[in-house]
C-alpha cells in the first residue's frame, strides 16, 4: 500500500496485505539455504523454519559456529550443511555471510546460482560495491534485499515475543518476473512487522550512515563528551553515567519510542523542557558537519573499503576484542556495570 511519510508517499507492505499463508504459498516449492550463521543468520532461519518454510542452512564444519547450528535444532545432513552442498540444494540463496566473508565465497555462490534461483541479501554493500567485492549476479537470477532494520538478536527475539522488526526491501535484479512476490514472501516468513521499499544503493548508503552515526558512532561520541564534562567539573562516575546514558536509556527512550520526541519532552519538567528547547539547535549545527563528512565518506566508498580492509584480516576477531575491550574498561561503561547491578530487578 502507499502511505504518506511526512509529506512524501511510499511503498508499504504489512502482513495484513501479504499474510504468511500467502507467503507460504509463494514458496511452497523454494528450498530457502541460509548461509552463513552469525547474527542474522540463526535469527532469519529460525524464524523462517517456525513460520512454516523450508530452511536449510550452510555454514563451515570445525567452526564454533557449526555447533552453535547444532545446538538450535539443525540436523548435520538434514537441515545443516557445508556452505557449497546449501548453495547446490537451495533454489532461494540467503548470503548471510558478514560482508568481507561474502567476497571470499562469491565464486562457490556464483557457481551454484543456476537459472531461476533467487540470490538473497539483507545489505545492499555486495552489489552496490561490486568493483571492490568482485559480486556480480549472473543475469538469470533473482537478486533481491530484506534488510532487517536491527540486529538479528532483537528479529528473534521479538518474533519470539509476537512482535515483528521493520525490514527494508529491495529487487535488484526480476530475472523470473516473480521476484516481488518472492522478496515481499521472504520478508514476511523473516518475521518482519512491515515492510517499505527501497534499492540496493540507498540502502547501504542510509544504512553505512546511521551505524556510523546516530544508532552507533555518534551516541557514543556524544555520551562520552558528555560523561568526561561532568567528571572534569567534579561530578562523580555515578552520576555523570545516570545523567548521560541511564536515565535516557531506561526512561527517556521508551517514551520517545511510544510517542516522538515532543510527547518525551511533554512528560518531563518545564526546567527541562526549556533547556532541551533551546539546546537541540545547537547541537545539531556542531554536528551537522560531521554528518556530511560521513555521508561523503560513505558514498565515495571509503567506509567501505575500510570496513573490507580490516573484516578481512585473519585476527579481525581479535582485534576487534581488543577495541571493544577499550570501551569496556572506560570509567564511563565500568559505572555502567555497576549501576545495571543496582536496578532493582537485576536483585
Ligand atoms: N548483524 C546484524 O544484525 C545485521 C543486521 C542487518 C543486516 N545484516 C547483514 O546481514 C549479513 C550477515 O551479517 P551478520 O552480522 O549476521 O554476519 P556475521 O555474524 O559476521 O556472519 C558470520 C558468518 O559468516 C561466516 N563467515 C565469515 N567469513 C567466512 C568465510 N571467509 N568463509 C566462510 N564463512 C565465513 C561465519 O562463519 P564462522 O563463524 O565459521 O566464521 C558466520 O557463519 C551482512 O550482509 C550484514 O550486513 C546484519
Amino acid at each position: 500500500m502507499k502511505l504518506k511519510f511526512g509529506n512524501v508517499e511510499e511503498n508499504v507492505v504489512t502482513r495484513e496485505e501479504f499474510p504468511l499463508e500467502k507467503a507460504r504459498e509463494v514458496l511452497k516449492n523454494e528450498v530457502i539455504a541460509v548461509l552463513g550463521y552469525g547474527v542474522q543468520g540463526p535469527g532469519q532461519a529460525l524464524n523462517l523454519k517456525d513460520n512454516g518454510f523450508n530452511v536449510i542452512v550452510g555454514q563451515r564444519k570445525g567452526s564454533k559456529t557449526w555447533d552453535k547450528a547444532v545446538a538450535d535444532g539443525w540436523v548435520p545432513g538434514e537441515t545443516l550443511f557445508e556452505l557449497e552442498e546449501a548453495c547446490e540444494k537451495g533454489t532461494i540463496l540467503q548470503f548471510l555471510l558478514s560482508d568481507a566473508g561474502q567476497i571470499a565465497l562469491w565464486p562457490t555462490v556464483k557457481k551454484h546460482l543456476t537459472p531461476g534461483k533467487a540470490l538473497y541479501f539483507s545489505h545492499g554493500f555486495g552489489v552496490t560495491y561490486k568493483e571492490k567485492t568482485g559480486i556480480v549476479p549472473p543475469a538469470d537470477v533473482d537478486v533481491i534485499l530484506v534488510a532487517p532494520k536491527g540486529s538479528g538478536t532483537s528479529l528473534r527475539r521479538m518474533f519470539v515475543e509476537g512482535r515483528g522488526l521493520n525490514s527494508s526491501y529491495a529487487i535488484y535484479q526480476d530475472a523470473t518476473g516473480n521476484a516481488k512476490d518472492r522478496v515481499v514472501a521472504l520478508g514476511i516468513g523473516v518475521g518482519s512487522g512491515y515492510l517499505f521499499e527501497t534499492d540496493f544503493y540507498r540502502e547501504v548508503t542510509s544504512d553505512l550512515t546511521g551505524e556510523r552515526g546516530t544508532l552507533m558512532g555518534a551516541i557514543q561520541g556524544i555520551f562520552a563528551a558528555q560523561y568526561e564534562v561532568l567528571r572534569a567539573n567534579g561530578h562523580t562516575p555515578s552520576e555523570a553515567f545516570n545523567e548521560t546514558v541511564e536515565e535516557l536509556t531506561q526512561s527517556l527512550m521508551p517514551l520517545v519510542a511510544e510517542n516522538g520526541m515532543d510527547w518525551m519532552y511533554a512528560n518531563c519538567s518545564t526546567t527541562a523542557q526549556r533547556g532541551a528547547l533551546d539546546w537541540w539547535k545547537p547541537f545539531r549545527d556542531a554536528t551537522k558537519p560531521v554528518f556530511e563528512e560521513l555521508y561523503d565518506s560513505v558514498k565515495t566508498g571509503k567506509e567501505a573499503q575500510k570496513s573490507i580492509d580490516s573484516n578481512s584480516k585473519t585476527d579481525y576477531r581479535e582485534k576487534l576484542e581488543e577495541e571493544l575491550k577499550e570501551l569496556r574498561e572506560s570509567e564511563m561503561w565500568q559505572a555502567g556495570a555497576v549501576v545495571r547491578q543496582l536496578r532493582p530487578e537485576n536483585n
